[in-house]
């Protein structure tokens, strides 16, 4: 994708993409006007249906105008929404697009074109992993671009970034829509191998043989079902040049495929069940992101890798097994893997790494999409400040965060009679909150520990296909955090 800046309308190049925002006055009484020969067109604002994403296209002379309406919402995770459904629905359009004309005043012009930036590459997304005929060859835009309060550098450093963003949210989705027959420990594995490669950051890769022999018993329980051995994976990014600068460490649930074990799911649920490693992908999509940014903050990550599966040596409910942290649990539904895996990623975590702040994410509950639906993802923890600058980052970036209490009475919850605790809660309530509970246990009373339950939002209804496909949260929302703090 390149961008040039366009300071003179006169010089505006071949068809034009011209967002429309709310407060649009008449076609003809624009300054544009004049340069793009729309004084005699009396479109106006009413002629658009109130939705966002709405397109007109008008022909004036040798040239398409290509209108795109905006909608009410102009925060960034809206704007991208509106673009990224524009490149995908129109990409005959798009393939002759060569400028874009901004004329929003009441929109921050750098949200304004990082976001456009942003959705016109992810709106060529195609999911068709599979398909003889998945669209390989993305459009490779050179793009005058026509906007205020913006310099030639500083459009550079968007577009660059914009890129990126786009170019890991895209990786990240295609890890989750890839197949449980077609991922595996070893898939994440090489992802982040080849990843740390590229964009010179750390992976070491831990096999089944070193997860058994440190005593991460949770993973190995988990993995027992499973002909494919489990994986930790463990990546670091350090900034070059930067003095002090807050260590975060990052966790994230990677369940290729989760069957629920013995405690089997039903076939309408179990469908979706290849996107159980959302956590695991954002987390990894972060790490790349704030290498390829060369961000200036320390990220350390841990993330467990196994699918959930049926077999003769699989765990059984009431199983006892042991985990890393030393506790024992009792495991009443094998269907409550993800927080088994994650107590040992999170326990190594706290003990080994001494990170300022621990954030885990985990596609890990059903009671967490049936509280907030596919709008927000749950937040608990145990740091107020920590807490708030996630509410804060989800609100920025559009993929919001909402909180949930861990009041010590729900761990009345996880007590069991043969081991120090169990794995769910018998009674049919505050399901997300019980499993943030049980997580608490883990963290050795690190002061400042997140945990997001992405269950509803990592795995969604989404432009880019009929049925339920990736959206790859919580990229963005790590990456406005990290930038923030
Ligand atoms: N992977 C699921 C949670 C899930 C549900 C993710 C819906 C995405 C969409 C998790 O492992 C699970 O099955 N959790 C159980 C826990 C229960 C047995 C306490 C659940 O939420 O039903
Ligand atoms: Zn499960
Ligand atoms: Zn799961």
């Amino acid at each position: 994708m390149k961008t040039h800046l366009v300071k003179n309308l006169d010089d505006i190049q071949g068809d034009v993409l011209l967002p429309v925002s709310e407060e649009m006055k008449p076609l003809a009484e624009q300054p544009i006007a004049k340069s793009l020969s729309l004084h005699n067109q009396t479109l106006f604002l009413d002629d658009f249906e109130s939705s966002d994403s709405e397109v007109r296209t008008l022909y004036t002379g040798e040239r398409r105008i290509i209108l795109l309406k905006l909608g009410k919402n102009t925060n960034s995770d809206a704007l991208i929404k509106t673009f990224r459904r524009f490149a995908k629905k129109n990409a005959p359009l798009l393939k002759n697009l060569s400028s874009i004309v901004f004329t929003s005043p009441s929109i921050d012009s750098k949200t304004l074109l990082s976001s456009a930036l942003c959705g016109l590459k992810v709106g060529e997304y195609d999911g068709g992993l599979y398909k003889q005929n998945r669209s390989e060859s993305k459009t490779d835009f050179d793009l005058g671009i026509y906007i205020e309060n913006i310099s030639e550098q500083e459009l550079s450093e968007i577009c660059i970034k914009a890129e990126h963003v786009a170019e890991v949210q895209m990786r990240v989705m295609d890890l989750m829509n890839t197949p449980g027959n077609r991922k595996s420990a070893d898939t994440l594995a090489d992802w982040a191998n080849e990843s740390a490669k590229k964009w010179a950051y750390e992976a070491d890769i831990f096999d089944l043989g070193w997860i058994k022999d440190n005593g991460m018993l949770a993973i190995e329980a988990v993995n027992r079902g499973s002909e494919t051995p489990a994986k930790f994976i463990v990546l670091r990014y350090k900034p070059e040049n930067v003095g002090n600068c807050p260590k975060v460490g990052l966790v994230g649930k990677g369940i290729t495929y989760d069957t629920g074990g013995l405690s089997i799911k039903p076939s309408d649920s179990m469908i979706y069940m290849k996107s159980d490693m959302g956590g695991a992908a954002a987390v990894l999509g972060t790490v790349e992101l704030a290498a390829r940014l060369a961000l200036p903050i320390e990220l350390v990550a841990a993330v467990p890798v196994t699918d959930n599966l049926v077999d003769a040596l699989a765990i059984k409910p009431g199983d006892v097994i042991g985990s890393y942290s030393g506790k024992s649990i009792e495991v009443l539904n094998t269907d409550a893997e993800g927080r088994l895996i994650l107590a040992d990623a999170l326990n190594w975590m706290a003990k080994h790494e001494n990170p300022d702040h621990i954030i885990d994410l985990a596609t890990l509950t059903g009671a967490a999409v049936r509280s907030l639906g596919y709008s927000a993802a749950a937040l608990m923890g145990n740091d107020q400040t920590l807490l708030d600058s996630l509410i804060a980052a989800g609100e920025e970036s559009g993929e919001r965060v909402w909180p949930f209490p861990l009041w010590d009475e729900y761990f009345d919850e996880l007590k069991s009679d043969v081991a120090d605790l169990r794995n769910i809660g018998l009674k049919p309530i505050a399901g997300q909150i019980i499993a943030g509970k049980f997580l608490e246990q883990f963290i050795e009373n690190h002061k400042s520990w997140a945990h997001i339950d992405i269950a509803g939002t990592a795995f969604g209804d989404t432009e880019f296909g009929r049925n339920k496909n990736a959206t790859a949260y919580g990229v963005r929302l790590l990456l406005q955090y990290l930038e923030n703090i």
